[in-house]
């Protein structure tokens, strides 16, 4: 089943200049899906077109097969249920004044999700690995890497069917990004995830399918390990060849 598609979008910042030409993308219940691209290549820009920041200039999206459309209230209440996002830096996306409990809660706040709330928070926060006293604390009071899992928590407690990561693990030393990668791995399992990340080792460690992104331009796409194993495309070979492994 498809869950988002995504049908020759073009998108511009400005008059002069095409940021997104002609792009299309399939995003399959259970294949999660890397973005990958160099700096620049319109990855975010991409991400936020999924999650209806930017609206295309031409070109459409679907969600669960019927186009996003803003006079639609309910279905745009529930395409805001069922994809959720995590930024980049666990610094700046987390409202310092908040505490964790209050950041996890807020989508079934701003979604007007009834229940019982407290249960779903400790809920998202036992899924990532947070214990239970860290609900009264404030962002600062975490590291990096922890940062990230309020994050992740905040993004499941609606139990969304898609989360779109924004080159989630760049920020955090290597044997955390190991411990997030595993989490993402875990919660894939009931998740679609779009991934981002300029890093080729690590969507193929957690995607079945890949799009790769040259100054916004999809090159290439299909599944990640036939891409992997036969890059067709010369700007994919050079992102293969410049990038470390990891051992992820
Ligand atoms: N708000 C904006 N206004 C104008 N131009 C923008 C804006 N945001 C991004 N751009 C431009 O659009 C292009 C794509 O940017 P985007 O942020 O999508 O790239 P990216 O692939 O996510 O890069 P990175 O890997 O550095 O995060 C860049 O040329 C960027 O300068
Ligand atoms: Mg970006």
């Amino acid at each position: 089943m498809s869950l988002i598609d995504v049908r020759n979008v073009s998108f511009s910042y400005t008059r002069q200049r095409k940021t997104l030409h002609d792009v299309s993308l399939t995003l399959e219940k259970g294949r999660n899906l890397g973005i990958v691209g160099e700096s620049g290549s319109g990855k975010t820009t991409l991400l936020r077109i999924l999650l209806g920041l930017n609206r295309p200039t031409t070109g459409d999206v679907s969600f669960e097969g019927k186009r996003l459309d803003p006079r639609n209230r309910e279905f745009m209440r529930r395409f805001r249920c069922g994809v959720q996002a995590v930024f980049q830096d666990p610094y700046s996306s987390l409202d310092p004044r908040q505490r964790v409990f209050d950041i996890i809660a807020e989508p079934l706040r701003s979604l007007g999700i009834e229940g019982d709330r407290r249960t779903a928070v400790m809920q998202a926060m036992s899924a990532v690995g947070l214990t239970a006293d860290a609900a009264e604390r404030y962002p600062h009071e975490f590291s990096g890497g922890q940062r990230q899992r309020i994050a992740i928590a905040r993004a499941i407690v609606s139990r969304p069917d898609v989360i779109l990561a924004d080159e989630v693990v760049s920020a955090l030393d290597l044997s955390t990004r190991i411990r997030i990668v595993e989490l993402l791995k875990d919660l894939s399992q009931t998740t679609t995830f779009v991934l981002v990340s300029h890093d080729l080792s690590l969507v193929s460690s957690l995607c079945e399918d890949v799009i790769i992104l040259e100054r916004g331009h999809i090159v290439e796409s299909g599944k990640t390990r036939d891409i992997l194993a036969n890059p067709s495309h010369a700007y994919t070979r050079t992102l293969l060849a410049s990038i470390p492994r990891m051992p992820v």
